[in-house]
């Protein structure tokens, strides 16, 4: 029995919703919060007649900690899932700790204006200090893990597919598979189509400064920055096939190469098709993946957000997208003494996962872990106190419960590796 609070209801927050309305003897009362009411109230509406869980909804602005603060303490929740966008992160935050409850999120902190001066500095001496560029890295949330623990929280950082299921992967092959871990390649395959020119999966804001940065790895202490879309290899994917994949930077490389300090090489590959990176490239030659603002007959508008106006919404693919997803993680290291390779790794189908949820499976991938991870902490299965990434609790339980509620795992001792 437990009160959740869900701030956002896009794409991935209402698969999540939905699923945790599948498990309502945990999740008994839900209140879903967002900055367009009407989007929480219509789902409301779909759900009625349909699950135990009591559902309540709201309006608000999570850019404003004033205003989280308030509903926070008006409907007393056992937990906060920030299902909205990294930008609300630390609002969210000092939120759950201005009224004591746990917190978790499915992606790390990342300013909405990339312009602001005060960010900016911190951001170029992070960079000339670590070595990457990316505008999200999770200083900020490590920030507040003293407050956390003094308060005696818990803050569950990431908890998606990647980040999130991937580093359960590499806890669980940490824990059951090797004693060293040397290399880990996260490889994230979409083999969907959607049948438009070009979209994105999730938020095209998000997904484009992510997609468009340069990419970065891991090696032998330190990270090592390449331009964008400069790795390219080739990957036969189970159940999907031969595809090309790029080396982007991501998140999860920065808590892995901490938690797991004798890897010696961790790298992300996502495949793209032909037809996606020549709209981006052009997008990006033409200044509208710009996050600065422009004035534009008399009005102030910013490229980005304009594109992302015209482009499809991404909870609008799930009915036309068709194929798989695999997503998962190829480790070599050592066991007793020998040397060894292991890939883990999850299937999932566009169309199966529409018919369950109404989503594509790349909202679907990553609500379902969110909905695993609430378990995790509602259940008391994972609860050290402080701010943590998914890699430093126990896999096992969450695994099982992806194995349970639609992202079960599949694995291979004889991995073909990548070069
Ligand atoms: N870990 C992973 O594997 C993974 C993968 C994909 C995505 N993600 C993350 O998942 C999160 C959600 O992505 P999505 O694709 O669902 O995005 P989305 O469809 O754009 O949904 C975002 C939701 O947040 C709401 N929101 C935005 N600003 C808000 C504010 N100031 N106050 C209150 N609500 C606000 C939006 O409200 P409106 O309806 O008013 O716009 C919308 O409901 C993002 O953080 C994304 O980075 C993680």
């Amino acid at each position: 029995m437990s009160r959740v609070l869900v701030i956002g209801c896009g794409g991935v927050a209402q698969v999540a919703i939905r699923k945790c309305c599948q498990v309502s003897e945990v999740f008994s009362e839900l209140c879903i919060a967002s900055r367009t009411l009407s989007k929480c109230d219509n789902l409301k509406k779909a759900l009625e007649g349909k699950t135990n869980t009591k559902i309540t909804t709201a309006q608000v602005n999570a850019d404003n900690v004033n205003e989280v603060i308030d509903l926070i303490n008006s409907y007393k929740p056992d937990l906060v899932m920030n299902i909205a966008l990294p930008y609300q992160d630390l609002v969210i935050m000092d939120a759950c700790l201005a009224c004591h409850v746990n917190y978790m999120d499915t992606a790390n902190y990342e300013p909405e204006d990339t312009d602001d001066p005060a960010w900016r500095e911190i951001y170029e001496k992070r960079c000339k200090e670590k070595g990457f560029s990316a505008y999200f890295d999770y200083s900020w949330q490590w920030a507040y893990r003293e407050k956390f623990e003094k308060a005696g929280l818990v803050a569950l950082l990431g908890c998606g597919f990647d980040p999130g299921v991937t580093q359960a992967y590499c806890a669980y092959a940490k824990k059951h598979e090797f004693d060293e871990i040397d290399n880990i390649d996260i490889l994230d395959c979409n083999g969907g189509d959607h049948g438009y020119a070009f979209a994105t999966n999730f938020n095209p804001e998000v997904n484009l400064r992510e997609v468009s940065a340069p990419g970065s790895y891991w090696e032998d202490g330190h990270w090592v920055e390449i331009p964008a879309m400069s790795i390219k290899r080739e990957y036969n994917f189970d159940k999907v096939g031969m595809k090309d994949m790029y080396l982007l930077h991501h998140e999860e490389i920065e808590s892995l190469a901490l938690n797991i300090p004798e890897v010696k090489r961790i790298r992300f590959f996502m495949t793209f098709g032909q037809s996606y990176l020549t709209h981006m490239k052009c997008l990006e030659d033409v200044g509208m993946l710009s996050t600065t603002p422009i004035e534009f007959e008399g009005h102030e508008i910013v490229p980005i957000k304009f594109l992302k106006a015209l482009l499809p919404d991404p909870a609008s693919l799930g009915p036309r997208t068709h194929g798989k997803t695999n997503i998962g993680c190829i480790f070599s290291g050592k066991k007793d003494g020998k040397e060894k390779t292991y890939y883990i790794y999850n299937v999932c189908d566009h169309q199966e996962c529409y018919k369950e949820v109404e989503s594509q499976a790349i909202s679907y991938t990553t609500g379902v872990p969110a909905m695993c991870g609430a378990l995790m902490l509602l259940t008391g299965k994972w609860n050290t106190i402080g701010v943590h990434t998914v890699e430093e609790f126990d896999p096992d339980p969450f695994l099982d419960a992806l194995d349970k509620y639609g992202l079960p795992r599949s694995e291979s001792h004889e991995p073909v590796l990548v070069d």
